[in-house]
């Protein structure tokens, strides 16, 4: 129906769940109505905008056999994907391979986006419409509103009547998640409450890479030396690389003793050869922190630059870190060599090793990440 005087055709419900002045989509009262091209109530039809225009037009509307293959080439596209999922999760419970592992999940989703540009392009309304610009004032109506929502709604509709693929969708999704999900398991023992200490404890010695006690008088004035509880652990190990501590002698800095760490530092501050112990991890993303600026008194850290200032408690004054390295408090045991008092009094490196313990109710053990 075409409007002659501007005016919109009439309106009438399309379906009882629609709201009132809905036109069912595909007559031709819908093709002509003015609301659907942007065309103010009253204002006449403009030039270009063409009659008769279907939005709801798809590719194989008119030929149920060209639909029916269209259906099974989109089913095809995700049995590839079923089959790499069962594949991922057999390749991985065999005992797993990168390489093969990557090949089957590109497979899988090459299949799964494949079906559905296939689905969108033959199956579902995909027709250009051409509206009118309208005004540069123009503002969408509430018809106009009302309009694009039912649009959106009716997108479903098409969906909805092919009941073989949504089901077979639902089936594949459901397979290959749980084929996605068997990487899961491979995230390792939870960590719980390991970072909240390392092996420095009430008296041990301090010593250097090569397992030599280390002490005060080894470290010259401004010179820094990274030192390790002696467990007689390899280096290498995790808990050796968390306690790696670094050892400041400061000279003559004014180093800022906090109340209650009194004793945490050999010599006298200020005195010439005050030797203090931080530690050598960065709490920003664990790197080891070892260019330190005597003149300054600034430590920084290789990777990210984050920068702490030693005589204020090493505490972050550039870069990313987000709190000051941990203190270890220091002595000298009766054979002249330095030891730790206790181990730190808090969690050492990145900040987010600093959450609070919990206990897990289940197991009673600490958890920090849960
Ligand atoms: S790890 Fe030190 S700044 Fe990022």
């Amino acid at each position: 129906m075409t409007t002659t005087d501007g005016s919109p055709p009439a309106i009438h419900p399309a379906r009882p769940d629609d709201p009132p002045g809905s036109l069912l989509p595909g007559t031709e009262e819908y093709a002509e109505d003015p609301r659907h091209y942007g065309i103010e109530h009253g204002d006449p039809w403009p030039e270009d905008v063409p009659h008769g225009q279907n939005d709801m037009h798809w590719r194989y509307e008119a030929d149920p056999r060209g639909a029916r293959r269209a259906e099974l080439r989109i089913a095809a596209c995700w049995s590839v994907t079923l089959l790499c999922g069962i594949g991922l999760a057999w390749v991985y419970v065999a005992g797993g391979q990168a390489q093969v592992e990557g090949a089957l999940l590109g497979a899988a989703f090459f299949g799964l986006g494949t079906g559905f540009v296939l689905w969108a392009r033959d199956l579902l309304p995909g027709h250009d419409v051409i509206a009118s610009r309208g005004g540069l004032t123009h503002v969408s109506s509430e018809d106009d509103r009302r309009l694009v929502v039912q649009s959106l709604g009716r997108g479903l509709e098409p969906m909805a009547r092919r009941p073989f693929l949504a089901k077979m969708l639902g089936g594949v999704l459901t397979v290959f998640g749980i084929g996605l999900a068997f990487p899961l398991a491979s995230l390792g023992p939870r960590v719980e409450g390991q970072f909240a200490v390392t092996p420095w404890g009430r008296g041990t010695r301090a010593v250097s890479e090569d397992g030599t006690p280390v002490k005060p008088g080894d470290i010259e004035a401004n010179g820094v030396l990274t030192v390790f509880p002696d467990t007689g652990e390899y280096l290498g190990s995790p808990a050796m690389a968390q306690s790696a501590v670094l050892l400041i002698n400061l000279a003559f800095a004014p180093f800022e003793v906090l109340p209650g760490r009194e004793d945490w530092h050999i010599g006298a501050v200020g005195g010439g050869n005050c030797v203090v112990g931080f530690s050598k991890i960065c709490t920003h993303a664990g790197c080891p922190v070892s260019l330190y600026d005597w003149s300054s008194h600034l430590l920084v850290c290789p990777c990210h630059q984050s920068t702490f200032k030693v005589i204020e408690d090493c505490k972050p004054v550039f870069g990313p870190a987000p709190r000051n390295l941990p203190q270890l408090p220091l002595a000298v045991d009766s054979a002249g060599y330095i030891v730790s008092r206790s181990d730190f009094n808090e969690p050492v490196g990145p900040g987010y090793w600093n959450r609070p313990i919990r206990t897990n109710p289940f197991t009673g053990k600490a958890v920090r990440y849960s």
